[in-house]
């Protein structure tokens, strides 16, 4: 069954959010702080190793109740059911959307066409981890018998994004086994990658979903002819394996049976490092780290699904985004992980949320009134303090930002982690209360300047402040935190696509420069050929062939 379909703003609550709105509009966050002394408590949800703040947000808890509201009118609660349960809520590409599946207990049951699809997941899982023991161990070979000291994985998109994230976040956690990953076909990347590996010690682990995308195809081809200048044709099964849903051409393409890990197309691209696209996680982080991920990822399922909304961390977080995107206009969510490892952590958000939500079409078929998916940006604090926080202190626009901290460094330098985190609690303070005009007047009155050069420098120090955060403080840096940090945001994607009324799980968007690029291939590599384009388009195809 298909989720219902709701225009958002013909409900009840979201009317009663407008008049709300307008009431509350200009409310500054300090004031909210004065007139009720139980605000931080009441707006922060303690679970497990997790304690998440939601008190320095632009609301009041009638604004949450109203949120809740919404929330019940478009009947999240069957759509969540439906999500878990594997109906096709996929429907434009006819599929269940059951990434959770991939995560969840061994004795729980998840139908597809009337079959259980669990036994299959954790047949894939002992697959993964036998290949994981047998490669980390020495067990496996090269084809000259040398042990293998390199992972390259061959992949864009979420064939690339999430594994290449979770590996660099838990570097910490990581074995001897140098990992690496190419994606773009841009042919300097792999060249730069493949540059200084041996290919008698290397492993490449080819991740594509279907099989025909053309950057990975084109680099895998590459790199094989590469491999095969040094080493003969039979070395390929010990030094070349794919995850595929396309089993037929991943044979094609000359890889051994036994070498490939399969998945299913009920798991989205951007959604499948929990499935064996996870490969060059477990080989990188050894297999039981990897089933932490998996298991922490899963306690987070457990959460969504059975916390009542006002105590439920991704309903309320895709609440305020609802808020901030359709009631104040904000465009963007910035999201500042205060842990360098957390390095590629909102890039890889940019397409979980992005090409998930970017959608203007409602699950009518008609064009959507009000606006739907959010920009995403960020980078880790403090280095994101010395480049763009000037525009979210001072700045014309309002960007809601996530604060992502840890109490636990991991290497133990507290020196360093107090003076990391004290910038993590001094900016959400310093973006929520800004500094007044009295204060800024005393602060240069102290200083002792002129009147004169008071006045002049005055309105350039005031900081109108109420600007709203969230933190989330993390116990530690685990692969279990991890887990359940990426399975907050992909529930948060989840309930946006319900209130917005939008297919989440669909990436037509992406297609239309594809084909594109494939015309245009042809007339680079025939120059005879030629194709109607644009004039500026033309301009620019005829000075490349004139000048490449
Ligand atoms: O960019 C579009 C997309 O389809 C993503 O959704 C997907 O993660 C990526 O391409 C890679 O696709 P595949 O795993 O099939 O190579």
């Amino acid at each position: 069954m298909a989720l219902k379909s709701t225009n958002p703003t013909t409900t009840n609550s979201w009317n009663k959010l407008q008049s709300h709105f307008k009431n509350i509009e200009h409310s500054h966050l300090r004031d909210l702080f004065n007139s009720d002394i139980n605000r931080a408590k009441d707006l922060t949800i303690q679970w497990e190793d997790f304690y998440v703040d939601f008190s320095k947000n632009r609301v009041t808890q009638e604004t949450l109740n109203l949120l809740v509201e919404l929330a019940n009118e478009v009947d999240l609660k069957d759509a969540i059911s439906r999500y878990f349960e594997g109906d096709v809520i996929n429907v434009t590409e006819g599929r269940a959307v059951l990434h959770t599946a991939l995560r969840t207990a061994k004795d729980s049951e998840v139908f597809v066409d009337s079959e259980n699809v669990v036994p299959g997941v954790f047949e894939v899982k002992q697959k993964i981890k036998n290949f994981t023991d047998n490669v980390s161990s020495g067990e496996h070979k090269g084809f000259t018998g040398k042990a293998i000291t390199d992972v390259v994985n061959i992949g864009i998109g979420g064939s690339d994004l999430g594994p290449a994230m979770v590996v660099d976040s838990l570097q910490f956690y990581k074995n001897y086994l140098n990992t690496h990953f190419v994606s773009n076909v841009d042919g300097d990347h792999h060249k730069e990658i493949i540059k200084n590996l041996n290919p008698e010690t290397t492993l490449f682990v080819i991740v594509s979903k279907t099989f025909t995308t053309q950057e990975t195809l084109s680099n895998a081809n590459s790199i094989r002819s590469w491999f095969l200048e040094s080493l003969p044709q039979d070395a390929i099964s010990k030094h070349f394996v794919a995850v595929s849903t396309n089993i037929n051409s991943v044979k094609a393409f000359g890889i051994d049976e036994n070498n490939i890990f399969p998945m299913k197309d009920w798991v989205g691209g951007r959604f499948s490092l929990w499935s064996a696209v996870g490969l060059s996680i477990s080989l990188a982080l050894g297999y039981d780290h990897y089933e932490s991920l998996l298991n922490g990822a899963y306690k987070m399922d457990e959460h969504f699904k059975t916390a009542s909304f006002n105590e439920n961390i991704p309903v309320i977080a895709a609440l305020l985004t609802i808020w901030y995107n359709n009631f104040f206009n904000a465009e963007s969510e910035v999201i500042i992980p205060y842990t360098q490892y957390l390095n590629q952590f909102a890039t890889y958000l940019q397409q979980g949320i992005m090409e998930s939500n970017g959608k203007s079409v409602d699950r009518d078929g008609n064009s959507v009134s009000y606006q739907t998916g959010t920009i995403i940006w960020g980078e880790p604090g403090t280095n994101s303090q010395h480049a763009f926080f000037q525009l979210i202190h001072q700045g014309t626009k309002l960007i809601p930002a996530d604060f992502i901290g840890f109490v636990k460094s991991l290497h133990g330098n507290s020196d360093h982690h107090d003076k990391l985190m004290s910038n993590y609690f001094a900016q959400t303070e310093a973006l929520m209360n800004g500094k007044t005009k009295k204060e800024v007047l005393q602060e240069l009155q102290g200083q002792g300047l002129s009147d004169n050069k008071i006045k002049a420098l005055l309105p350039f120090k005031i900081f109108e402040g109420n600007k709203p955060t969230t933190s989330i403080l993390i116990d530690k840096l685990t692969p279990a935190s991890l887990g359940k940090l990426i399975a907050m945001y992909e529930h948060k994607i989840f309930v946006q696509g319900v209130i917005w009324n939008i297919y989440s799980y669909d990436q037509f968007g992406v297609e239309l420069g594809k084909q594109l690029a494939k015309t245009i291939l042809n007339e680079l590599n025939d120059k005879s050929k030629s194709n109607p384009h644009d004039a500026s388009t033309q301009g620019l195809v005829d000075f490349y062939r004139k000048n490449s």
